[in-house]
């Protein structure tokens, strides 16, 4: 399969260009950067990558058959397909949810996701990337980052990953891309829940709403992509992204 990829030397952000692109870009299509001024991650924060080190990209695509309700399905195949790429290399990656990746304790790469809505299905999601290849120092203020070259002792040609890595995903992007995707969606779920990082493990979260400090387990993720946590006690709630955080040292 040729895969369309739009190398940039330095750009704002990989998921700004793929947002300029919006109107007219094909059905996935990757714009990856050597180096980005802004790189944009989660909850507002920035995302430091240095210069040609990493992988750094977005994927525009249209998976208008996907139901706005089933849009975490984008995340779950996006995170699977990264840890077997990961698994390729000989490391066992974990997805931190929703969609960290991690190795052990350390995050080897970031996901930033934004969907774009027609009625009640996706029309576009835009799949930001963040994969630490090459680095081996970050800024002090990066929880546990780890990277390829860290984990593995190698150097990793930014192009040649990238494409195999798309690879994967696509793979993965044409199940969710037929009319009936259920037995698709139940797979990737269990598939995902699998791979969770911390799966039925006590450990301790913080409620950001509250403030509580809670000791629970993760039993997986519910119908609307939420956390539930189970405590030693039996009560189980659920979570929304932003709703609860992980106490990775507590
Ligand atoms: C996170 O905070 O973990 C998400 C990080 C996502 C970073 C990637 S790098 C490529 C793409 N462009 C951006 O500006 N952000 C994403």
């Amino acid at each position: 399969m040729a895969l369309e990829i739009n190398w940039y030397k330095t750009i704002d952000s990989t998921n700004s260009e793929a947002l300029r692109r919006i109107e007219t870009a094909n059905d996935f299509t990757t714009y990856a950067a050597k180096f980005q001024t802004s790189g944009r991650g989660q909850k507002g924060n920035s995302w430091e990558s240095d210069a040609g080190k990493n992988l750094t990209f977005s994927i525009l695509i249209r998976p208008v058959l996907l139901k706005a309700a089933d849009q975490f399905l984008v995340s779950q195949i996006v995170a699977i397909g990264i840890v077997d790429y990961l698994k390729e290399k000989g490391l066992v990656a974990k997805i931190k949810w929703p969609n960290d990746i991690y190795i052990e304790d350390k995050k080897i790469c970031g996901i930033l996701i934004e969907h774009y809505l027609s009625g009640a299905n996706l029309s576009v999601s835009i799949i930001g990337i963040g994969l630490n290849l090459n680095q081996k120092c970050f800024a002090s203020d990066v929880p546990n980052p780890t990277s390829l070259l860290l984990e593995k002792g190698e150097e990793y040609n930014p192009e040649l990953e990238l494409e195999r890595l798309l690879l994967i995903i696509h793979e993965y992007y044409i199940g969710l891309n037929v009319k009936s995707y259920k037995t698709f969606k139940e797979k990737t779920g269990i598939k995902y829940q699998e791979c969770m990082y911390r799966l039925m493990e006590f450990a301790y979260f913080q409620e950001e709403e509250t403030g509580d400090i809670i000791e629970a387990k993760i039993t997986g993720v519910d119908k609307n992509a939420c956390l539930m946590l189970e405590k030693k006690d039996g009560s189980k709630k659920s979570y929304a992204f932003k709703e609860v955080r992980y106490l990775l040292n507590y």
